[in-house]
């Protein structure tokens, strides 16, 4: 009964496209300026907000991790990648243990019309966005003229362009209800070229440029812009691209519920760049007095390896 009240109230505080959600925040009976409110119930107080997180890669790792964080704040989710069964399984674990409004996308974020396809599927089921996590991201270690092209392109689509593309999508509605913003998911390796893993490491360049200019551009709205560069961490992406038996990996990866928690609460601060960790902190401030010619032979150093066909690139 008071589930189903608490539940009313969720679906109440849906605000279909076109309507404005801050007007519903204090309809709500809470501080508009203050996005966390408290339901009135008997049962243990279940939080709310009047926000909508997307996030793309949350089938696991980092992006499953900031899931639960969201939900966790109240938040409304949809989460997007390829995986259906570990979407699923996420999004009945966060009703049972948030009673998190959750909706699934299963989608391929590299494919060319992928940005445009996903903003289609969240009209059509009037959701609407206030938090973009742009997550979603694979590497290869190989070198460039041995990678086959066709992942490379995958990677480009999906590490810039599908992140480029669905935030210009989604943005002007963002700037209209003033509330939210975007957290990208970049690396420390945005800092750096990055030999034995080239495109990787541009396309996270590319994130870490893109992501601190919009900070800039939106620093007179109501929007937050934070660009996440976590160095090596536990997650499926070690494997993913190849570099598990790497020094970079074997010297020790982070969490990725620990990295999240920072990524989270660095987004609800504002913070522009947040480079996670002590090394990597350090790694980043180097990279600001070290000349290129170095850094590009250190980095070759740190991620040698084998490639998938057992060839040593170092
Ligand atoms: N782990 C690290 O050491 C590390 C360090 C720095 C930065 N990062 C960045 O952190 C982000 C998250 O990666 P992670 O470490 O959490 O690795 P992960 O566990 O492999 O997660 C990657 C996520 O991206 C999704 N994804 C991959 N290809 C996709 C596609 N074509 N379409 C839609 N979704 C796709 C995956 O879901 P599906 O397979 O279900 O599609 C998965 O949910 C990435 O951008 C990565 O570059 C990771």
């Amino acid at each position: 009964m008071v589930l189903q009240k608490i539940n009313n109230r969720r679906n109440s505080q849906r605000t279909p496209r076109g309507a404005d959600s801050r007007n519903t925040a204090t309809a709500a009976g809470g501080n508009s300026d203050d996005p966390i409110q408290t339901a009135e119930t008997s049962m243990p107080k279940v939080k709310m907000n009047s926000e909508t997180v997307l996030i793309t890669g949350a089938s696991s790792g980092i992006g499953l991790e900031l899931a639960k964080l969201f939900a966790a704040s109240g938040s409304r989710l949809i989460l997007v990648a390829r995986n259906e069964s570990k979407l699923t399984e996420l999004k009945q674990q966060l009703v049972n243990q948030h009673s998190a409004h959750t909706d699934v996308i299963v989608m391929d974020l590299s494919k060319v019309d992928a940005a445009e396809k996903l903003r289609d599927e969240i009209y059509r089921r009037k959701l609407r966005v206030d938090v973009l996590v742009n997550n979603a991201g694979f590497g290869e270690l190989g070198k460039f003229a041995e990678i086959p092209i066709e992942r490379q392109v995958d990677m480009i689509r999906l590490n810039v362009v599908t992140v480029a593309h669905l935030t210009r999508l989604l943005l002007p509605e963002m700037l209209k209800y003033r509330q939210g913003g975007i957290l990208n998911v970049a690396s420390i390796a945005a800092f750096l070229p990055g030999p034995n893993m080239a495109i990787y490491y541009a396309t996270k360049a590319f994130v870490l440029s893109f992501s601190d200019a919009l900070h800039e551009e939106l620093i007179d709205t109501d929007l937050k812009v934070t660009c996440l560069c976590p160095g090596p961490t536990k997650t499926g992406f070690a494997a993913d691209s190849g570099m598990e038996s790497t020094t970079l990996f074997e010297a020790g990866a982070m969490d990725a519920a620990e990295v999240a928690k920072i990524g989270y609460e660095s987004f609800r601060k504002n913070q522009s760049v947040v480079v996670i960790g002590f090394k990597n902190k350090l790694l980043a401030f180097l990279t600001r007095l070290t000349p290129r010619f170095i850094a590009r032979k250190m980095v070759k150093r740190v991620q040698p390896g084998e490639d998938r066909e057992g060839n040593n690139i170092a």
